[in-house]
């Protein structure tokens, strides 16, 4: 018998458990397999054996339709950066990657399924270049990774997101408010373009474009002039404005300011200084967008990716990552995977049409 062994890493998303379901599924189907999930990444083979827990079927059962990982995550278990607490209380970071071969070798697993984001597949590639059978599957709401045309459990995020934009439209409406919804999307801004054209937005406000102020405030009253009296505006949480266009700097590091309270919060008091006149309220959305069910597409793509894994898995293509380029389903070597990031590009037909359709970036 052969055994495969399945982990997630990173923040959780929308579609986590449909791969997890497709690679046991899948492996199912060829008899001499057996599927293992760790808890909690790689802190699960770190702890091993008592956190390596078999994957029988009744366990992945009917799971694709739920949100989370039935593994559980932690973003505390990066083997190339492990943080221990030293007796001061600091933290100091480690490379475990040594310890953490050694473990999976006397594990004999004979293939890894890393499924996580960024960080993870940068691990996976490391292990690799150890001797790892891993295979690596993309995951994350954000949409940022340059090696697939597009992840899993950003369809979910932008329908939560444009479900909350419709909601905020309609109090927008009659209260004759300025609305400020803040998406995630670090320091990408698909969730907020796809939000502000699946809504409707007035303004969207996105890292790839900073914005100017001065500008905002102009398209603002010149909407209230025109008797349209509301304005919604998508920000995503790694907007920042121009430089030397305001002093209090909103979004330097995108993911840092759903933790401070939100760019919502700083970019409602940049439009007041600056002489917006009308009354804002702000949303936060926060971790709702990674929250629940996927949606039927993140479904189907996240199932394909655990089918694919587990394929590469048979075929021993291992320092792969499965990927979606040219509406079907691929893969490319983790190298090539963990080498750049997708971010929107300002002259893109989504930006122009964004723009046609009388999207203001504030710029
Ligand atoms: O990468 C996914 C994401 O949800 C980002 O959009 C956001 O900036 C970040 O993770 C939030 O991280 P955490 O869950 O650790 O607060």
């Amino acid at each position: 018998t052969k055994k495969i062994l399945i982990l997630t890493g990173g923040g959780d998303c929308p579609g986590l458990n449909a791969v997890i379901r497709g690679v046991a599924k899948r492996a199912r189907k060829e008899k001499d397999w057996e599927v293992f999930g760790t808890v909690e990444a790689f802190n699960g083979v770190l702890n091993s054996p008592q956190e390596i827990i078999k994957l029988t079927s009744r366990k992945t059962a009917g799971i694709h339709v739920k949100g989370g990982t039935i593994l559980k995550t932690t973003n505390k278990s990066n083997p190339l950066k492990f943080p221990v607490t030293q007796k001061d209380g600091t933290v100091k970071f480690i490379d475990r990657t040594d310890e953490l071969v050694k473990k999976l070798k006397a594990l004999k697993f004979d293939a890894i399924v890393n499924i996580g984001g960024d960080g993870s597949q940068k691990i996976s590639q490391a292990l690799f270049e150890k001797g790892v059978p891993i295979i690596g599957v993309p995951k994350t709401i954000d949409n940022d990774l340059s090696a697939t045309d597009v992840t899993f459990g950003f369809q979910t995020a932008v329908q939560i997101a444009t479900d909350s934009f419709d909601k905020l439209v309609t109090t927008a409406e009659s209260h004759h408010r300025v609305m400020i919804m803040e998406v995630m999307g670090r320091d990408a801004g698909w969730i907020a373009l796809h939000t502000a054209i699946a809504g409707g937005a007035e303004i969207c406000l996105i890292p790839e474009i900073p914005y100017n102020i001065e500008k905002l405030v102009r398209r603002i009253n010149l909407r209230y002039k025109k008797g349209r009296g509301f304005v919604n505006i998508v920000v995503a949480e790694g907007a920042k404005p121009q430089a030397g266009s305001i002093t209090s700097a909103a979004g330097e590091k995108g993911s840092e300011h759903v933790r401070l309270g939100g760019v919502a919060y700083q970019l409602s008091k940049q439009l007041k200084d600056a002489g917006c006149n009308a009354e804002i309220r702000e949303t936060v959305l926060g971790h709702v967008q990674r929250g629940g069910t996927p949606v039927a597409f993140d479904r189907v793509l996240a199932t394909l990716f655990g089918v694919k894994a587990f394929e590469l898995a048979l075929e021993k293509k291992f320092g792969q990552m499965v990927s979606f380029r040219n509406n079907s389903i691929t893969s490319v070597s983790l190298e090539e995977a963990t080498r750049d990031y997708h971010f929107v590009d300002k002259d893109a037909y989504l930006v122009k049409a964004a723009r046609g359709l009388n999207i203001s970036f504030g710029d």
